[in-house]
């Protein structure tokens, strides 16, 4: 049905399931970008010719759309960065070094990405904070109570992802944000798992902070999203310092721009932040609760045609919300392995640790498969890798 707009799935004869690291790129995006650079390539924000104007404008209006897309009150309060591994670093530095002292507790799950556990190991380590850990009821759900006992007077934040990337369950955001805030801490929210799969409602919700990447919405690689409040915006330092963040430089000091701006500093992808509008443009055009439910009838099916396979492994396909991302193994067989033959037979999956080492840990595996779910998918995708997978089955069960 979507199939139709996705280029590389015209191009190549695969059943590419890995859109949680990265989804392919419909027409759309792909023509916008070709667009850009063929008729408004310019530097964006400096200068006054046309060009460079042209390329700020589109700038801004990215800036417009993404707000609006997870409910920003203002456009000022969306930072465009590299990647949400890069926005979540300038949340840590920027607001965890600066603010966290000695004793001050840092509350993270188990499930979150490493590029949502790294940089807060790093606060704890620079600031002497501790670091606490959520872990998981036995359907994979986030374990609400143990959150809930570790809260205190001393919790100045609390990092979760919204969708877990290795298993695809989703977390409460709005109720951990709800009762961190009852204890004066700030909520990080990663949703570069869930940003393509429901909405987001950063006011709402009452999110101090969120993380996402464009590449996993059908964008460019190059542009991730920092959403913040404004009064923390205001509050932090800058992060890079450079061409375009500042208000003035003088030989002994400089001042910066209010808000998200000076968080920008150096040159910043435009094409990349542009086909972030041109995503969310073609999302809408399509309808946003079609795409859901589109991509949600397939989840169903994935799930329910792994579960026909008895030699096969799932975790956490039980749990209470999820995204259209299911984490497995062939009994016996090392992921890389079953991700090889997989791949043999035009199958894309990913295999490893995710970047989830401590769940990994926690879930008492050393490696996982994952198939993920994009809306270029169809119920073709699944009988392949069901039937790929009863090949692998054949080729280790001796
Ligand atoms: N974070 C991406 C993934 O989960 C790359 O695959």
């Amino acid at each position: 049905m979507y199939k139709q707009y996705f280029p590389l799935l015209q191009n190549r004869n695969i059943h590419y399931l890995d859109a949680a690291a990265t989804a392919q790129r419909p027409q759309a995006v792909l023509d916008g970008v070709q667009a850009y650079y063929t008729r408004s390539n310019g530097n964006a924000g400096r200068g006054s010719h046309t060009l460079a104007m042209e390329s700020s404008a589109l700038i801004e209006a990215a800036r417009t759309a993404v707000s609006r897309f997870i409910g920003a009150d203002n456009s000022g309060e969306v930072v465009f960065t590299k990647n949400a591994t890069e926005s979540l670093n300038i949340i840590a530095y920027c607001y965890g070094l600066e603010q966290l002292h000695t004793g001050d507790e840092i509350i993270i799950s188990i499930a979150n990405h490493h590029a949502n556990l790294i940089p807060w190991q790093f606060v704890a380590r620079k600031t002497g904070a501790v670091l606490r850990y959520v872990y998981l009821d036995e359907r994979g759900n986030f374990d609400m109570s143990g959150f809930k006992s570790l809260l205190g007077s001393r919790t100045k934040v609390v990092a979760v992802t919204a969708a877990v990337n290795t298993t695809g369950v989703v977390f409460p955001v709005q109720e951990i944000i709800t009762e961190a805030h009852k204890y004066g801490a700030v909520a990080v929210i990663d949703a570069a798992q869930s940003i393509a799969h429901f909405p987001h409602d950063v006011a709402a919700w009452d999110c101090d902070f969120l993380a996402f990447s464009g590449h996993k919405l059908y964008a460019e690689f190059g542009a991730g999203v920092l959403y913040a409040k404004r009064a923390l915006l205001e509050q932090m330092p800058p992060f890079l310092y450079g061409g375009s963040m500042i208000e003035f430089v003088s030989e002994q000091t400089s001042e910066f721009k209010a808000g998200g701006a000076k968080y920008e500093g150096g040159t910043l992808d435009t094409a990349a932040i542009h086909s972030l509008k041109l995503s969310i443009d073609f999302l809408t055009e399509q309808g946003l609760a079609a795409v859901h439910t589109y991509s949600e009838g397939l989840h169903r099916a994935l799930i329910a045609a792994l579960q026909e396979l008895d030699f096969v492994d799932l975790y956490y396909a039980h749990a209470e919300r999820r995204v259209p991302t299911v984490a497995f193994n062939v009994k016996d067989v090392h992921s890389h392995d079953t991700a090889y033959i997989l791949d043999e037979q035009g199958v894309m999956v990913r295999s490893g640790h995710h970047c989830t080492q401590p769940l990994m840990d926690y879930m008492g595996i050393n490696s996982c498969c994952r198939a993920s779910i994009g809306i270029y998918n169809t119920q073709e995708d699944i009988d392949a890798l069901a039937a790929a997978l009863k090949k692998v089955h054949d080729v280790f069960k001796q």
